[in-house]
């Protein structure tokens, strides 16, 4: 293991980037974003919103966007094809937006984004009285025509933060209140960003959430600070300070792990932005981990973490166990799949059941 030193801050979180760039769309502000992702799913966001015609300006991680006041007006109205490329969380919250808008707009992806599952949005959608169409297996490309949507009170049959997302986004446009109830809590920076009512597991949006998205900062993505996190924690004389990183409690799960396993670490200059927590995080090498066991509640707030969290389980002492992860398989690839090859190509045993 090579020695890691440092003191370091990361791009933007991919999630919030994404929620960001649309609700300040969809706020009457001139919103300033400042610690943009770039990465290919964000930068897709971006490009359908200005096929959308919201003004947007970019200065390296900055974007600037002017909102349109809830309503899409596209150059031509008659021809919205939208790109979301691989990235689920724009098709799956871009198509919730867009079924309460006026216009006509299909929404498709690449080869992989239009394999995978849409009837767990569809279902949903369609409850509310929204005109969304799309392939016989329920996958993208997704044609949506303007609809009248009325509100719904809906339980996740999965936990899933995009499929809340969208539903919630919909009943932004919705007469009556539309709440949904999450049997396990996902990432909640939907409601965080929109301020909507929240009572334990159950969110509230209707057409009279106001939109309001102030100016705001994107903390480090703490799924790209996970693969930092683990190499330091597993290499010799190291230690490392990723600066302001999200801390928002439903993401934070890998650190869930390292207390369970005895992993040190130190959170500092904890502050918020936008009601998103901040804060910069050092970690020690190298330290001795034990294999561990991860399962229910904590999986959602973990699933981008499990790949490096099963290279962590090969290099520890022990057996570990990950159970109710069944939802890998529905991610741009099989994601069980991958981490078996990979540690199979490294001589180490997996099972799966
Ligand atoms: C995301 C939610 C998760 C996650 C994805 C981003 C989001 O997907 O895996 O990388 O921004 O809402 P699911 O909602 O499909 O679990």
């Amino acid at each position: 293991m090579p020695r890691v030193r440092g003191d370091i801050s990361l791009p933007g979180d991919k999630s919030i980037s994404h929620r960001a760039a649309l609700f300040a769309a969809l706020s009457a502000n001139h919103v300033k974003i400042e610690n943009y992702s770039l990465g290919a799913d964000n930068m897709a966001t971006l490009k359908c919103l200005m096929k959308l015609g919201v003004p947007v300006k970019m200065r390296g991680t900055t974007v600037d966007i002017t909102g349109v006041n809830r309503y899409f007006s596209p150059k031509d109205p008659t021809n919205v094809r939208l790109y979301a490329g691989n990235s689920g969380t724009t098709m799956r919250l871009l198509t919730g937006i867009l079924a309460g808008q006026r216009l006509y707009c299909m929404i498709g992806g690449d080869k992989s984004l239009n394999k995978r599952p849409m009837r767990r949005i569809a279902k949903p959608l369609a409850e509310m009285n929204a005109d969304v169409t799309m392939t016989n297996a329920f996958t993208a490309p997704i044609h949506i025509n303007p609809a009248q949507l009325k509100a719904i009170d809906y339980t996740l049959p999965v936990a899933s933060a995009q499929v809340k997302s969208c539903i919630l986004l919909a009943g932004l446009f919705a007469d009556g209140e539309t709440t949904v109830t999450e049997q396990i809590q996902t990432r909640n920076h939907t409601e965080l960003m929109l301020n909507l009512r929240t009572d334990n597991n159950r969110i509230t949006s209707s057409i009279k959430s106001p939109i309001e998205i102030n100016d705001m900062l994107i903390p480090g993505d703490i799924s790209s600070a996970a693969f930092l996190l683990v190499l330091t924690l597993l290499s010799k004389n190291s230690k490392l300070t990723i600066r302001s990183v999200s801390i928002n409690p439903t993401r934070t799960g890998i650190l869930t792990v390292f207390d369970q396993m005895g992993v040190e670490y130190d959170i500092e200059n904890e502050h918020e932005s936008n009601r998103e927590p901040f804060a910069d995080i050092t970690i020690f090498g190298r330290q001795k981990t034990k294999g561990f066991h991860l399962s229910g509640d904590i999986i959602p707030n973990v699933i981008d973490e499990i790949p490096i969290l099963a290279a962590l389980a090969a290099l520890s002492e022990g057996e570990s166990l990950f159970e109710n992860i069944e939802e890998l398989r529905f991610k741009e690839s099989d994601r069980i799949d991958a981490i078996q090859q990979n540690l199979k190509e490294l001589g180490v045993k997996s099972e799966s059941t």
